[in-house]
């Protein structure tokens, strides 16, 4: 009774969280894609007594695992994490991502960062020859953030990109405000020629937090399909 998205999304959570063995230290993702991952592991938990520790991403993501039964710690407790699993917004053949589409990419940055191994879970929709057609989530200071703004947008121009253009990302009438209190710029540049110096370019500006280009983290995308297939991609 899933419709398709769904299902296909079910179909990669509950595959990857396959992966998981008792006693790991797991990052949670945030995302719709994140959320079955939750749910899955909560069933696990119930049903065989896994014991896990969990990380979150995000409030949003915290709140869901303590409604169903998942212990949760932080990274400073915890210091290290055996393997996070999370959504994304687009991922290429060498499994590079675009991630932060849910205003969380700082902390799962972090977390993915911190962990052996990530696991992406996602449906085909998001498979991409080359990134970029999902805007790039960059976080940044709410202070200064449209000089901030001028800055990447000046970057942008001697960047292998094919668009420009730089959108504050607003909730309502408002400035969506992140976990962290940051702003979240999208960069609409429809495509990234080279996201590995975009992604060490932007981080040198002032301002800039942290972007949601995620190069050499993912270690195994699972792609998941309504028809009950998930494809293993390392
Ligand atoms: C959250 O900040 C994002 O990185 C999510 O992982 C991404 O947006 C995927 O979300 P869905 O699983 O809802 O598509």
């Amino acid at each position: 009774d899933l419709n398709p998205i769904d299902k296909a999304k079910f179909i990669a959570a509950k595959r990857a969280v396959g992966f998981v063995q008792d006693g790991m230290k797991l990052g949670l993702g945030t995302g719709s894609t994140a959320a079955w991952m939750v749910r899955c592991l909560a069933e696990r938990i119930r049903e065989e007594g896994l014991r896990v520790v969990g990380v979150p991403t995000s409030t949003r993501t915290a709140e869901l695992a303590v409604s169903l039964g998942v212990p949760l710690s932080t990274l400073d407790e915890v210091k290290w994490l055996d393997l996070t699993i999370d959504g994304a917004d687009e991922f290429d053949p060498s499994l590079n991502l675009i991630k932060g589409g849910g205003a969380a990419l700082l902390q799962e940055k972090i977390v993915a960062t911190a962990s052996d191994q990530m696991i992406v879970i996602t449906d085909a929709a998001k498979e991409v020859v080359q990134l970029g057609a999902f805007p790039l989530p960059v976080e940044v200071i709410p202070f200064g953030w449209q000089t901030t703004k001028a800055l990447v947008e000046e970057t942008l121009v001697s960047m292998d990109v094919l668009g420009r253009d730089v959108t504050l990302r607003m909730t309502g009438d408002r400035p969506l405000v992140t976990d962290e209190s940051n702003y979240i710029l999208d960069l609409h540049l429809n495509r990234i020629g080279n996201p590995r110096q975009l992604a060490l370019v932007l981080n040198q500006i002032p301002g800039v937090v942290e972007n949601g280009l995620f190069i050499d983290i993912c270690d195994i995308v699972i792609i998941g399909h309504a028809d009950g297939r998930a494809v293993v991609r390392d």
